[in-house]
């Protein structure tokens, strides 16, 4: 077991360079670990942790700014980053039935360090997802999801309403709360192909036997161990 000291220890190990979305707002704090949430409360999805809420803020009806801070706490020096919307009220709790709409192609992150780091990210012209259109009036979330260099996913959200472009609710966007810093830098992110779909597997199948054949049912055992000396010592690190 695990004593009570050690538990706020791993669990800051843990932690990623988290999320405070700075334009045009978020649901709440978030960065917060306690017994409800005790690998934090950034890590659950849809959201963050927190509920839908009723202060939603204005965002122009064709795409507007979005500007976050992603370097809270340490972990992780890069990260892919991840902007979405979820339409209306209709699913759980009052929210988006879901997620699943991306406004921009994801991104990676460059921090300066491991640490926690300042800095701002603003992206000033967010559109509406690819084929979407809505009216003013219409309500939605967008959420920030940060891909952490382990694969799992932070999460943030703010909830809108949308109003015509140039209507005085929706706050301002300007110098002070829409820039890039210095410190942060952007990679963009592509695959490369290594078997299409269809294509013939045997050249791979042909080189993992003759592998088998080499390292034989002692590679097995060995692999068997890997995943537990992995984990600690990931949790030790
Ligand atoms: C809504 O209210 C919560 C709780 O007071 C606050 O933390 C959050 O920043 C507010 N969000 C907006 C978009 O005003
Ligand atoms: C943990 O924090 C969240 C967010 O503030 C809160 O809703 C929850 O009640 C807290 N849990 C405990 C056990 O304090
Ligand atoms: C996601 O939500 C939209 C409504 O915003 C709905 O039309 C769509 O069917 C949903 N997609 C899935 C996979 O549930
Ligand atoms: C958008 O609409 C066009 C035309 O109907 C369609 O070809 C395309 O696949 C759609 N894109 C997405 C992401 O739904
Ligand atoms: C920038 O806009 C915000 C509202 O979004 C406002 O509070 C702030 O005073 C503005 N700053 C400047 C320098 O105009
Ligand atoms: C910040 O950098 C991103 C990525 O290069 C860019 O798309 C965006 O326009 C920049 N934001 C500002 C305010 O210049
Ligand atoms: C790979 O498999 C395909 C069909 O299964 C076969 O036609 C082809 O000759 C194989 N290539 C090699 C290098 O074995």
């Amino acid at each position: 077991m695990l004593s009570s000291i050690l538990l706020p220890i791993i669990a800051s190990t843990l932690a990623a360079a988290h999320i405070v979305i700075s334009y045009p707002g978020w649901r709440g704090n978030n960065l917060i670990t306690n017994e409800t949430f005790p690998y934090g409360m950034q890590w659950m999805y849809p959201c963050g942790g927190h509920p839908t809420t009723t202060n939603r803020t204005y965002w122009p009806t064709q795409g507007g700014a979005v500007a976050f801070q992603p370097g809270w706490f340490q972990g992780h020096q890069t990260a892919f980053l991840y902007i979405n919307l979820g339409f209306g009220t209709d699913g759980p709790g009052g929210g988006p039935p879901n997620m699943s709409f991306p406004m921009v192609a994801p991104f990676q992150l460059l921090g300066p360090t491991k640490n926690p780091y300042p800095g701002t990210v603003c992206l000033p012209q967010v559109p509406l997802p690819v084929n979407t259109t809505v009216q003013a009036g219409d309500l939605a979330t967008i959420q920030v999801v940060e891909l952490a260099a382990h694969g799992a996913s932070l999460f943030s959200c703010v909830d809108i309403e949308f109003a015509e472009p140039g209507d005085p609710r929706i706050p301002e966007v300007n110098e002070t709360n829409c820039f890039n810093s210095t410190e942060l830098g952007f990679a963009e992110i592509y695959t490369i192909t290594t078997k299409a779909v269809g294509e013939s597997a045997n050249s791979t199948s042909g080189a993992l036997s003759s592998f088998w054949r080499r390292n034989g049912p002692s590679l097995w055992s060995w692999a068997g161990y890997l995943p537990v000396i992995a984990g600690s010592a990931w949790l030790l690190q």
